[in-house]
């Protein structure tokens, strides 16, 4: 029995649990789009930082909101790299939003309203007909509530700290694992405890725990349960 309509396919968890991963292997198999919603925060904190808005590492929002306006944030899908690159106004932007400057002040960032009411509004857009899996924070909770399937994707923080410093050096990136994993918590906290739409675990969302778990592994799960939905989609049309 197969069910042909196109799921939507919402991942959100901690930093570096390795969403993008296996959200961008889910979107292989199935031939859905990925979205790596981080990138557009991230894209977001870059052009802050380039235009002075963030002095200290603190954001001027007053002055942050008069620019959103002229923020223009698209991806372009790489042939080579396999990736869905990020466009800030129209410059592959993808290397430099992964600096570890960037991810210093993106959680910051990501607490302001005006920036979050612009970014759910673009992924919304880009998601309306289904077919996406798309990771973040938010995106079970408010960017598609009703999404078929949920997952919540968590691991040990010493081995996310890990992947993420293995990650860093491999780029040349340099940092120290304690570093690497202090901004990690960091990024954790407020993005957890923010006031505007704060990581949460829905009720409706698998959980997910890969700290043991192989990439391969983690992806079988995660199909598993895309196809389960699937099936129980199909039979609820037949049912009708
Ligand atoms: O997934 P990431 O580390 O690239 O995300 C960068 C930051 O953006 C992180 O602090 C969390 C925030 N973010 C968010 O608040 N909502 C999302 N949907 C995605 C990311």
């Amino acid at each position: 029995m197969s069910f042909q309509k196109q799921l939507t396919i919402a991942i959100d968890g901690y930093s570096s649990c390795g969403k993008s991963t296996l959200a961008k292997a889910m979107a292989n198999e199935l031939n859905y789009t990925f979205v790596d919603s981080g990138a557009m925060y991230r894209g977001v904190a870059l052009y802050c930082l380039r235009n002075g808005l963030i002095v200290n590492a603190i954001p001027n929002v007053s002055e942050i909101e008069n620019h959103l306006p002229n923020i223009q944030l698209d991806f372009y899908y790489n042939p080579e790299t396999r990736i869905q690159e990020l466009l800030l106004n129209n410059e592959n932007v993808e290397q430099e939003i992964r600096t570890p400057e960037v991810a210093a002040v993106v959680s910051q960032i990501a607490t302001l309203r005006s920036v979050r009411v612009k970014l759910v509004e673009e992924q919304q857009k880009i998601g309306e007909n289904g077919g996406i899996v798309m990771d973040g924070r938010d995106i079970g909770s408010v960017v598609f509530p009703d999404a078929e399937v949920k997952l919540f994707v968590t691991a040990n923080p010493d081995v996310r700290a890990m992947r993420r410093f293995k990650e860093l050096s491999e780029k040349g990136i340099i940092t120290t694992f304690e570093d690497t994993k202090r901004n990690l918590l960091e990024r954790d906290e407020i993005d957890s405890n923010r006031i505007e739409s704060p990581l949460v675990q829905t009720a409706d969302a698998i959980v997910l725990d890969n700290s043991q778990l192989t990439q391969e592994e983690q992806l079988q799960i995660a199909l598993f349960h895309v196809q389960s939905k699937s099936r129980e989609l199909a039979e609820k049309q037949l049912d009708c």
